[in-house]
């Protein structure tokens, strides 16, 4: 008996021993379709055990986890326990199932032929739970292995990708290695995803006599293929030794997934029984809800908030579009292209902000006027929007308005151009930065008072405008409501003709409540008051109040005023001037410092100007000859009143007060 033997016996009769104790008899063949019943038959350890629907889980999906299962029951694996004589041919049959949640799944699992259980000092991760970095490839392990490898190959092991089915044969570097994959009876090659998650159904027969290994493998429910994915032959009797254990291994690492086996058949006297696959239990899944792992759902989240987002930016785009669509859109009528200087509502929309509040200069009988800014030319403009115009007049007003465009003189306020807009009406013009001459005489919070020099000359400009108007342009012009508010200052000071042609508008619209009034009370003078027919003459009329507004500092009608002499500033001047005191009028801001007879001439020239009879005025020319010195106005000059005028002032002022309105007009009349 050589040393040998005696081991061999030994080891025989150690095992007989083992199994009087523990172990059932040998076994040939046995069938688990689903492992309900089966913990009796397993030896488990690590993270093995048996779901409460009988699946097999080798691993959960912790990492470093190591699970192993063995049929209990030894099995014949060699007649004679010697590696002369050949290893029993065996089949076996499984369904294995990986499923991971985490992305990239591992390690892998393995069927094991193992000598002894418990598998003692093994490794997880690239070793699967079968040996460790000391004993693989040691030829005493008698270690046989089909491994199921999810994991690419690592440095240490030359197995090389992922997805893999191999045979190692006591070392973890497997002896033949493949792609999952199988064949159909067509020959083509279809792969085999093991991180599917589906069921896969696989089948390991050993040909002892033809020492010849065949590893197959299919999608569940996928008839055995006839030709095997691996053929291999190899002479297993040096690995097997007599009695050997069968069963499965499985090790996550830090990628991880869930290992199961849902059925197992497996004999050395002919082929595996058949599974019923349709008895077989499913592996649990976890809830859609939590499928996902944490890093999945943070990416579902930030992928629907995303989608969320670039959809709500979409519908907001899409609703700016459609909105700014409604608001700018403008149905033009066919006569409005025939007038020049028409502006596009959208490009007056844009200048003023969408007609902002906060750009609103200021707002009159008419409408409100704003500050925009023209995006083409960056030029500053006040925009005047009218409401409710009547179309009907508007189509002449606008005709008017369009000649209108064409004046040009530096004592006017240059009119740009002009859009309607449904009932709107918007006139553009030149932006006058000091803004209106009434504010800077009456505004006590303005805080510049003008000099007498900046009035004198700022009534020379008003003037010389009037003058245009009536006399220089192409057609006579009545501007009809002249006076403070309506005198604009520029950047330099210099006084300029404001707000043109609304009253043709109301005319021409029927407004009610200018069938009366026409023009600005205090303003008016006798003859219109009593005919409603604006001249040249009217305008004179109310230049002539301008001058008394602009020499004293004081409106028209003044309520509030000291004395009931000096509610009405007209009377309150022929008064002083009867008196012979007609400085006693001067604005009290000017103190003293004006030029005496510049003063003079100016009041004088109001009232020369205001006279009831309208042909005793002077002309603008004759005026703006005054003004500059050309003409001298003698100082015996006799001014026509009459009783009349200032009882027609007195009941306007009744009106007014009445009637609380402020009604300005402007009327355009050809000569
Ligand atoms: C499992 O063990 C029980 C009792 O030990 C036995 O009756 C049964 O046949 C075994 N099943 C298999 C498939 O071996
Ligand atoms: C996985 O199995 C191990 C060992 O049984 C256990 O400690 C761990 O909690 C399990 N993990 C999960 C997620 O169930
Ligand atoms: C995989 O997911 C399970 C829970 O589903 C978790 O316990 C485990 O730590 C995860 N593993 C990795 C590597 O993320
Ligand atoms: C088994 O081995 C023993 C000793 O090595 C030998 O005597 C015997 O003939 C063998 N049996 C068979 C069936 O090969
Ligand atoms: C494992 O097998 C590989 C390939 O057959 C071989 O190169 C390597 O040396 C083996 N490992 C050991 C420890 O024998
Ligand atoms: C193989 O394992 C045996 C028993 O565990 C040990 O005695 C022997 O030294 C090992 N051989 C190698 C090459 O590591
Ligand atoms: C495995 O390696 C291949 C290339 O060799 C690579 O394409 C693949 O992404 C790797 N897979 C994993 C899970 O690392
Ligand atoms: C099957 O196809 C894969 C690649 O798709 C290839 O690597 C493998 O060798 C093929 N197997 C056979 C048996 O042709
Ligand atoms: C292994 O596969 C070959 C065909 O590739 C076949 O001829 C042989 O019978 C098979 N052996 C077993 C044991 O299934
Ligand atoms: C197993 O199934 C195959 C094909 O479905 C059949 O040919 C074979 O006879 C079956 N074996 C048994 C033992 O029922
Ligand atoms: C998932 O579903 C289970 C029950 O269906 C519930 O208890 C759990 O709160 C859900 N988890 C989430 C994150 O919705
Ligand atoms: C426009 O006229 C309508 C009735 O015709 C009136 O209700 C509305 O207040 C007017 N709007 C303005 C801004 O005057």
């Amino acid at each position: 008996m050589n040393n040998n033997s005696s081991v061999s016996l030994m080891y025989y009769y150690s095992l007989l021993f083992f199994s009087n104790i523990c172990l059932s008899a040998v076994a040939t063949e046995f069938l688990f379709n689903g492992f309900r019943d089966a913990a009796k038959n397993l030896s488990m350890d690590g993270a093995a055990l048996i779901t409460s629907n009988g699946v097999l889980q080798i691993t959960n999906d912790s990492t470093r986890q190591i699970g192993h299962a063995f049929f209990n029951s030894r099995v014949l694996m060699l007649k004679n326990d010697s590696i002369s004589s050949p290893a029993l041919s065996f089949s076996t049959t499984f369904v294995l199932d990986i499923i991971t949640y985490n992305g990239t799944g591992g390690h892998g699992m393995a069927f094991v032929i193992a000598l002894s259980i418990p598998l003692h000092g093994v490794q997880d991760g690239q070793y699967l739970g079968l040996l460790n970095e000391n004993n693989n490839g040691n030829f005493s392990n008698h270690l046989f292995a089909i491994e199921f490898d999810t994991v690419n190959a690592t440095r240490r092991f030359v197995d090389f990708k992922e997805n893999h089915v191999g045979v190692d044969i006591n070392n973890l570097t497997s002896v033949v290695a493949v792609p999952a994959a199988y064949h159909t009876d067509e020959h083509k090659n279809v792969t085999v995803n093991l991180l599917g998650g589906e069921p896969i159904q696989a089948w390991i027969d050993y040909d002892g006599a033809a020492k010849v290994l065949n590893v197959t493998i299919a999608p569940f429910m996928v008839p055995k293929p006839h030709q095997p994915l691996i053929s291999w032959p190899i002479n297993l009797s040096p690995i097997f030794k007599e009695y050997m254990y069968v069963g499965f291994s499985a090790a996550t690492g830090r990628p991880t997934s869930n290992h199961y086996v849902l059925g197992w058949s497996f004999s050395t006297v002919g082929l595996a029984p058949n599974l019923t696959l349709s008895e077989l239990p499913l592996p649990p899944r976890k809830k859609v809800n939590s499928s996902t792992s944490r890093i999945g759902i943070v990416k579902a989240v930030l992928v629907s908030s995303l989608i969320t987002l670039v959809f709500l930016l979409f519908l907001f785009l899409v609703s700016k579009y459609l909105r700014n669509r409604r608001i700018l859109s403008e149905n033009l009528e066919d006569w409005e292209f025939d007038y020049p200087n028409r502006f596009p509502y959208k490009e007056l929309y844009r200048a003023t902000k969408g007609f902002k509040e906060t750009e609103v200069l200021g707002s009159g009988g008419f409408g409100k006027v704003y500050r925009g800014i023209l995006r083409r030319t960056g030029k500053q403009v006040a925009i005047k929007k009218i409401s409710n115009s009547s179309s009907q007049g508007v189509r002449e007003f606008i005709a008017e308005l369009s000649s209108l465009g064409q004046m040009r003189h530096r004592n006017i306020v240059q009119l740009l151009g002009w859009c309607k807009r449904n009932e709107d009406l918007l006139l553009v013009y030149d932006y006058m930065p000091n803004g209106s001459l009434d504010t800077f005489l009456f505004d006590d919070d303005r805080g510049t008072d003008l000099s007498w020099n900046q009035r004198f000359k700022i009534l020379k400009d008003i003037a010389f405008g009037l003058l245009y108007l009536h006399e220089e342009w192409e057609q006579v012009v009545v501007h009809r409501d002249v006076k403070s508010s309506n005198m604009l200052l520029d950047a330099e000071l210099n006084g300029r003709l404001g707000d043109f042609g609304l009253a043709r508008l109301h005319e021409h619209g029927k407004d009610p409540r200018t069938t009366r009034a026409v023009g600005t009370m205090g303003y008016i003078s006798p003859e219109l008051y009593n005919t409603g027919k604006a001249t040249t003459g009217s305008d004179v009329f109310a230049y002539g109040i301008l001058l008394f507004e602009v020499a004293s500092g004081r409106r028209p009608i003044e309520h509030t005023a000291p004395s009931i002499l000096q509610v009405v500033l007209i009377d309150w001047v022929r008064e002083c001037h009867t008196m012979n005191k007609l400085l006693t009028v001067v604005d009290p801001r000017l103190n003293e410092y004006y030029d005496k007879k510049e003063m003079e001439l100016v009041l004088k020239l109001g009232l020369l100007c205001s006279q009831s009879i309208p042909e005793a005025r002077p002309t603008m020319r004759q005026v703006t000859q005054y003004l500059n010195g050309n003409d001298i106005l003698s100082d015996d000059v006799a001014f026509v009143f009459s009783e009349v005028n200032s009882h027609d002032l007195n009941s306007q002022l009744r009106y007014t007060s009445s009637s609380k309105a402020t009604i300005s007009s402007t009327l355009w009349e050809g000569r």
